[in-house]
């Protein structure tokens, strides 16, 4: 089956269809590499053009699930273990150790790691508490971790990880926390692994496991536009719990968005108490 090139229009209908999805906007100079990314997905259901795929995702009941599959292709989903590891410092030796002197008897405290990709960052969360905090106090605390990408979340609960994601982390963590399995596959050690829960989650959508005292969000707003931006922030404004914290990526300043939070210091804001 020879797939066509993708025509200009085809190119905006998908474009719109990505957006609304999952609020991400591709710009037009991105078009060959969608085209490249969706082959397979026209490939595997023998349609030659873009717009035969595009109608059958969107008209029928059948393609209703290749939704998903057509979420998971145009989401980029680049990370590895303690990419910009001072946020993650700081979150484990500063940020926690103050929340958990605000915590209620018996309450937990809640992290959400938003937009996870395939685990790397919320399991390095957990590495650096077992590494930095007492037993008593990482059983006060819950590490939550959500992607719209079902494909990336598969990947997080299996745990097994190719050289260039562990490319900083160190020998010791790399003997203490993982596996080796083959010459280039490791697999997260289970005390990391259950010590995260994993769930689907759309930035867009109201629904949130919240309320949580500290969530990440790092590295996805930049495929965002202002208004999905806006939404999104207000979705995680009412997830975070009076006092609580919100880390985001170094390129998601969020100057010139509407948001109550309050500035504390680059990639780094708090809700009032
Ligand atoms: C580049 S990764 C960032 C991973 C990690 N936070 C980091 O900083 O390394 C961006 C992730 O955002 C996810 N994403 C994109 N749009 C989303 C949405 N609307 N809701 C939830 N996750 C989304 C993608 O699937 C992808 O896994």
């Amino acid at each position: 089956m020879n797939v066509h090139s993708v025509t200009d229009a085809e190119f905006r209908l998908i474009q719109k269809l990505i957006y609304e999805m999952a609020g991400v906007y591709i710009k037009e100079h991105k078009k060959t590499m969608v085209a490249n990314r969706l082959r397979k997905r026209l490939e595997n259901y023998g349609f030659e053009s873009y717009k035969k795929y595009y109608d059958f995702i969107t008209r029928t009941s059948e393609g209703r699930n290749e939704l998903i599959e057509f979420v998971n292709c145009l989401t980029t989903n680049e990370t590895f273990f303690f990419r910009h590891g001072e946020q993650l410092d700081l979150l484990v030796e500063k940020l926690i150790p103050e929340r958990l002197q605000t915590l209620k008897p018996k309450e937990k405290l809640r992290i959400w790691s938003a937009a996870c990709s395939s685990g790397e960052e919320p399991y390095s969360i957990a590495i650096l508490m077992h590494q930095k905090l007492k037993q008593a106090l990482i059983q006060k605390i819950e590490i939550h971790a959500s992607d719209i990408n079902m494909e990336v979340l598969d990947k997080a609960q299996k745990g097994i990880y190719k050289p260039y994601a562990l490319q900083k982390v160190n020998e010791f963590y790399k003997r203490t926390y993982f596996r080796q399995l083959s010459e280039d596959k490791f697999q997260i050690s289970n005390q990391v692994q259950s010590m995260v829960h994993f769930f689907r989650h759309n930035l867009l959508n109201h629904h949130s496991q919240g309320p949580f005292d500290i969530v990440l969000c790092r590295n996805v707003m930049i495929y965002f536009d202002q208004d999905s931006k806006t939404r999104v922030l207000s979705h995680l404004f009412k997830s975070i719990k009076p006092g609580g914290f919100l880390i985001t990526g170094y390129a998601e300043s969020l100057f010139r968005v509407q948001t109550t939070l309050k500035y504390i210091q680059p990639t780094l804001y708090q809700k009032e108490s």
